[in-house]
């Protein structure tokens, strides 16, 4: 049995290549070591015996040469960031999706599963109760509310404060460049995988931690950002009051997500979350990454936003749970094994810390009340 991965060199697909290779299958990874993730522009070490094409999912022959003789598809490659160069997520995400099916039927290849990572990013702002409306999915914050550091989701209707629910897969709202390319990638690879018979499954991610999660991509940056500035003592900078939630997955559990739907046909042909099922504030990542680094750096929120962000977003589990899956380790699990890799690795480099610079130099991250 033959698995492509295709974004292989990255953090998840790194594990997934790995685990694949454990479980006996041949495993070629397809990857075009982005820059942005891979400054040093040269692969990981793989374990022996995996293939490595550098290629890119827009390139109809680096993509149809990869695919060759191929059993299994795991589509991790994605364009993430929160940079304004928008049509370039479209392109990598959702137009490299829609080649792969493309090839996969042009070229009649029986393909017995693909998976596709998609994201909790799919939901947009969320899902939300007024208690006099009900439910709702509200438009995103506007630049003018948090401008006035009004931080809470309110009912478009009434303007009460509204209470955030687990995210069920059922209602996207997707706004943002990447949020929108990933529910566009995933709804080419369901409809497509769907009318053409190849088994397709998208796993919707939380955010995803642990050891070997690149240390440079701009996105998902809370720990390293959040480890790399207390371990040389520097304040953790949190953005807007500190209370928003987010939902932190064990990369061990997104690779078990995987092999479960590779398994199971009830999975195919839709889409579940992968996430820990629990809301964490950020000032409490904060809290708990200064106890694990030992280290009494200041907190600081200097009423910063990032344009784009969500207030709330914690997925529910439980489609996913209904097929066998729960998560297993925690989020001070996550911590504990990426602080053991980090120090494995020498620290954190130094560029790091650009990222919340360059967010800045480009508008992403805004001050409030100016
Ligand atoms: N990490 C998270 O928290 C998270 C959350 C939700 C969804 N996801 C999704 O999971 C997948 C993997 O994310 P990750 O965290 O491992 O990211 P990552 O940046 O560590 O890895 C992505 C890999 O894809 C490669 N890549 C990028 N563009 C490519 C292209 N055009 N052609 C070929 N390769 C390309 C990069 O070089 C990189 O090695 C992505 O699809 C992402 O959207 C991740």
């Amino acid at each position: 049995m033959r698995v492509l991965v295709t974004g292989g060199a990255g953090f998840i697909g790194g594990h997934l290549a790995d685990r694949f290779h454990k479980e006996g299958f041949e495993v070629r990874v397809l990857d075009n070591l982005d820059p942005k993730v891979h400054p040093s522009g040269e692969p990981p070490q793989f374990p022996q015996g995996v293939e490595f094409i550098r290629g890119d999912v827009t390139d109809r022959e680096a993509f149809r040469y990869a695919l060759r003789d191929v059993d299994v598809v795991s589509h991790q490659a994605a364009y993430q960031d929160y940079m304004p160069d928008f049509s370039r997520f479209l392109a990598v995400n959702a137009v490299g999706t829609a080649l792969l099916y493309e090839l996969i039927v042009e070229d009649r290849m029986k393909i017995r599963k693909v998976i596709v990572a998609s994201s909790q990013a799919v939901y947009g702002e969320g899902q939300y109760v007024c208690q006099e409306h009900g439910p709702f999915l509200p438009i995103p914050r506007s630049a003018r509310q948090l401008q006035r550091k009004e931080w809470e989701v309110s009912c478009a209707q009434c303007g009460q404060r509204a209470t955030a629910s687990l995210l069920i897969e059922q209602h996207t709202n997707p706004y943002n460049q990447y949020a929108v390319s990933k529910l566009a990638q995933e709804k080419t690879a369901l409809g497509l995988g769907w009318i053409h018979g190849i088994p397709t499954v998208a796993l919707r991610y939380s955010i995803t931690q642990g050891p070997r999660q690149s240390l440079f991509n701009h996105y998902s940056g809370i720990c390293r950002i959040f480890v790399s500035r207390a371990l040389i003592g520097d304040p953790l900078i949190i953005y807007e009051d500190g209370l928003q939630t987010r939902d932190f997955v064990h990369i061990e559990d997104i690779v078990n997500a995987n092999m479960l739907v590779l398994e199971q046909d009830a999975a195919n042909a839709q889409a579940f979350n992968v996430g820990s099922g629990h809301p964490t504030s950020v000032i409490d990542y904060a809290r708990l990454v200064r106890e694990k680094v030992g280290n009494q750096v200041e907190f600081l929120t200097p009423g910063e936003y990032r344009t784009g962000d969500n207030r709330h977003s914690v997925s529910s589990i439980s489609k996913l749970q209904a097929l066998g899956w729960s998560p297993k380790r925690s989020l001070s699990q996550i911590l504990d094994d990426f602080l053991v890799w980090v120090q494995r690795n020498g620290g954190i480099p130094e560029q790091v810390q650009d990222a919340y610079l360059n967010m800045k130099q480009a508008g992403v991250v805004l001050s409030a009340g100016h």
